[in-house]
């Protein structure tokens, strides 16, 4: 028996996380045993208690197999309180120190790049999840005043860069299609940094001969994701980077609307979610395209080992994009995300 902790959280995140459980229910006949605990957490409770993420509720997480994540931001909270308090304290407080980000084109999406087809278009980002700018580390100095200084750090540590490019060569072996890895940095620039991460991807390197192993820096990597996307198989990258150049993925992938991701510990607790936000005006309009959703529902099963389930969601989502029926995916779509998550729940098999 799984035990799935979910947390809807802020804006459109409870509807598209309803279609997620709606297929992941439609997957019935491959006998997944599981449980929902369901987290009141997010911008209103926020509003209403005070609280982020009580102490207690970060310690149940901790009991489960798996949390599966709406979208975290609230128009009536400042930027920065609930990011902080609930998705990256969970990264940060699970160690999910892997962000995996899947840029595949499914037959049937548009992509805004011409001439581009899902055969160019499928690669995964790996993307550090627990250090770089995101670590908090700096601060302000005489703030307000005209003689103010910020300063923020990114820090790397030789583990937290070591474990991030293993995992990502492991991969590369594992998806065994190009077996190749790419390194995206700016160690032109970032010559503390990222010196250490290249020393490190050369190191570890020598363990996977039977893995190509290129640099790029990041500034050229978003051109090439445009120009050749068909060059990656596996990229591995930076917090801040990754967090950037998987927006331009999910673009080039047909939108927000499909982009999913998983926060992965792989000795811990891992926690899966839609890369989108939570659309605070969509809220409730029933707009939403939930596929980004499905899909993190789907690298769910799979990470908790249930391999057939998570091959028959993706396979109901890919046969529901072919179809057409779902239209462009964005919010004009005319297809409500109920009637999105109805349709792909009847195609599972
Ligand atoms: C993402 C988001 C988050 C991030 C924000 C909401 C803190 O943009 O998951 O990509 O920057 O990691
Ligand atoms: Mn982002």
């Amino acid at each position: 028996m799984h035990k799935i902790a979910v947390l809807p959280c802020d804006g459109v995140g409870p509807e598209v996380v309803a279609e997620g459980l709606k297929v992941m229910a439609a997957t019935e006949l491959y006998d997944v045993k599981y449980e929902l605990v369901e987290y009141d957490i997010g911008g209103e409770r926020y509003l209403r208690t005070g609280e982020v993420m009580p102490d207690s509720v970060m310690e149940e997480l901790g009991q489960c197999d798996a949390i599966y994540l709406g979208a975290v931001g609230h128009d009536e909270v400042p930027p920065g309180i609930l990011e902080q308090g609930i998705l990256l304290k969970l990264r940060f407080g699970f160690d999910q120190y892997v962000n995996l980000r899947p840029i595949k084109l499914y037959p049937g999406v548009a992509t805004p790049l011409k001439d581009k087809g899902p055969e160019d278009i499928d690669f995964v980002v790996v993307r550090e999840n627990t250090e770089g700018f995101y670590a908090g580390m700096g601060g302000q100095l005489k703030a307000g005043t005209p003689d103010e200084v910020a300063i923020q750090t990114g820090v790397y540590t030789r583990k937290g860069t070591e474990r991030i490019i293993r995992y990502a060569f492991e991969l590369a072996r594992k998806r065994g299609k190009a077996r190749q890895l790419t390194m995206v940095d700016k160690a032109n620039v970032l010559t503390h940094g990222h010196d250490l991460w290249r020393r490190t991807f050369a190191e570890v390197g020598q363990e996977y001969p039977d893995i190509k192993q290129e640099n790029a820096f990041v500034d050229a990597c978003c051109m090439w994701f445009v120009k050749n996307p068909e060059w990656f198989d596996v990229v591995v990258t930076t917090n801040m980077f990754g967090d950037i150049i998987t927006d331009l993925g999910a673009m080039i992938q047909g939108g927000m609307g499909v982009a999913a991701s998983g926060n992965i510990n792989p000795e811990g607790v891992s926690m899966f979610e839609p890369i989108h936000g939570s659309a605070p005006k969509y809220r409730g309009k029933n707009v939403i395209c939930p596929v980004a959703a499905i899909c993190a529902a789907g690298m769910m099963m799979e990470h908790l080992g249930e391999v057939a389930a998570a091959a028959a969601i993706e396979g109901a989502v890919a046969r529901a994009l072919a179809s057409g029926k779902l239209g462009d995916l964005s919010t004009r779509s005319g297809v409500k995300t109920t009637e999105a998550g109805d349709l792909i729940a009847s195609l599972v098999e």
